[in-house]
């Protein structure tokens, strides 16, 4: 028997509870035994790329979601594998149910039991006489079971990575070298017969996918899918996409009868009913080619602390004391004795660094109290210095603003630097 260190590699004889060369805990795992024969030489197959036709672009299987195959970049590819991780609870078995509504499928759920999955199944209006279901769990066995399959499926779903095994690998299902193992065989099925693979696998708190990082080199798509507790709306992302964009994203709203496809620029905006009020802004971004509109909520309020609480929610943290120093550097505005609260209204993380603007803006008008008139929106990026930048595909952005009936469209357009911009 031999140990491994999955994170450095270092083996020994016999198991540790802590890896002597990286200092890791957790990390030794047995090493799984290779059959005895060795491969021969073999000469490798050459060709010229001019020769070879790119075939996957006209033969995307397209899923039931549009949203979906946007994120994709028009569909799955045939040998594609995907990962969807989420935190539990999301919607990750709601979203691949919908997804698949209308292929021929093979779902393996060792999360749900059938009767579970044909209740949602119902709910949700999928084809069952094209739905096939187990949930026996062990790789080997399932690729096996598909191979004898006269009628193959269009698509195979595993639900979760965390809850199937591979026979070859002594130990428990959920555990590293079991997801890694049970992820490259489900890899090479779906090379070796052209049926895409959706893998499923949740996230921990902090964000990171179970299980090795591995994992995500290995596959040709990792989505995530994410959303608060608080909020409805969720966030389809990709993080890797070998076969399409990775800036794209798809907009979805838990309902009960299952995820909405939201295509309005507008929804996350709370409109006008509860009355304009200092610190709130609305900005317009992009997300990979779709303009949309977020408000940002602001409050700064006198802090009874020595160090001042900064709190950020839905944009980066450090962005936020970033934007606060150019704030009291170019408007000379003081900050060190207030708490700051800085939140995107509708539950969703922003990316864009479109929206520094709109960020400043909304933190400027709660110091101010003063309220940023109706119809306003900022679009931007804003440097160390101070300086409002163009940012990509900004026409497309104001184009759209105007569209939509924005009056005042804050950009580099108009201001060149934040202390230029006199709202109040
Ligand atoms: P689920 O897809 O089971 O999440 P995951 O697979 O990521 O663990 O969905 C979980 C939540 O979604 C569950 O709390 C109930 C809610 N939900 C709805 O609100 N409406 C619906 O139509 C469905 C199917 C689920
Ligand atoms: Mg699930």
């Amino acid at each position: 028997m031999f140990y491994i260190c999955i994170n450095c590699g270092y083996g020994s004889a016999s198991w540790l509870g802590k890896c002597p060369e990286c200092g890791q805990w957790n990390t030794m795992e047995q090493k799984i035994e290779q059959s005895g024969k060795k491969e021969a030489v073999k000469k490798i197959n050459i060709v010229k790329l001019q020769k070879v036709t790119p075939t996957f672009e006209k033969n995307r299987i397209k899923t039931g979601l549009f949203e979906f195959n946007r994120v994709l970049g028009g569909g799955l590819i045939q040998g594609e594998v995907a990962f969807l991780s989420g935190e539990p609870g999301i919607g990750k078995s709601t979203l691949l149910l919908q997804a698949v509504k209308n292929l021929k499928t093979l779902y393996i759920s060792g999360e749900e039991a059938a009767n579970q999955v044909k209740m949602r199944a119902e709910r949700l209006g999928v084809n069952q006489e094209n739905f096939y279901f187990s949930e026996d769990l062990q790789v080997e066995g399932i690729i096996e079971s598909i191979s004898t399959l006269k009628n193959k499926p269009e698509i195979l779903i595993i639900d979760s990575i965390q809850t199937v095994y591979s026979k070859d690998v002594d130990a428990i299902p959920g555990s590293i070298t079991q997801t890694k193992e049970s992820t490259s065989r489900l890899i090479s099925f779906a090379k070796k017969t052209e049926i895409p693979v959706i893998i499923v696998g949740h996230i921990t708190k902090e964000g990171d996918i179970a299980g090795p990082k591995t994992l995500e080199h290995l596959v040709d798509c990792v989505l995530v899918f994410e959303g608060e507790n608080n909020s409805n709306f969720r966030i389809l992302r990709s993080s890797k996409n070998r076969f399409g964009p990775t800036d794209e994203i798809g907009i979805f709203e838990m309902k009960e009868n299952g995820l909405n496809e939201i295509s309005n620029p507008l929804v996350f905006l709370e409109g006008n009913d509860k009355g304009l009020s200092a610190g709130k802004a609305t900005i317009g971004i992009i997300e990979g080619k779709r303009p949309l509109f977020f408000e940002i909520e602001s409050l700064v309020v006198p802090t009874i602390l020595t160090i001042p609480r900064r709190v950020a929610n839905g944009v980066d943290y450090n962005k936020v004391l970033l934007l606060l120093a150019v704030i009291k550097k170019h408007l000379r505005l003081p900050l060190d004795k207030y708490d700051i609260y800085v939140n995107v209204i509708g539950g969703v993380k922003i990316k864009s660094t479109t929206a520094d603007l709109g960020i400043i803006a909304s933190l400027v008008s709660s110091i101010k109290n003063a309220i940023i008139p109706h119809k306003t929106v900022f679009i931007g990026e804003v440097g160390l210095l101070g300086e409002v930048r163009k940012v990509y595909y900004q026409e497309k952005v104001i184009g759209e603003a105007k569209r939509l009936g924005f009056k005042k469209i804050i950009s580099s357009e108009v201001y060149k630097y934040i202390k230029e911009i006199n709202l109040f």
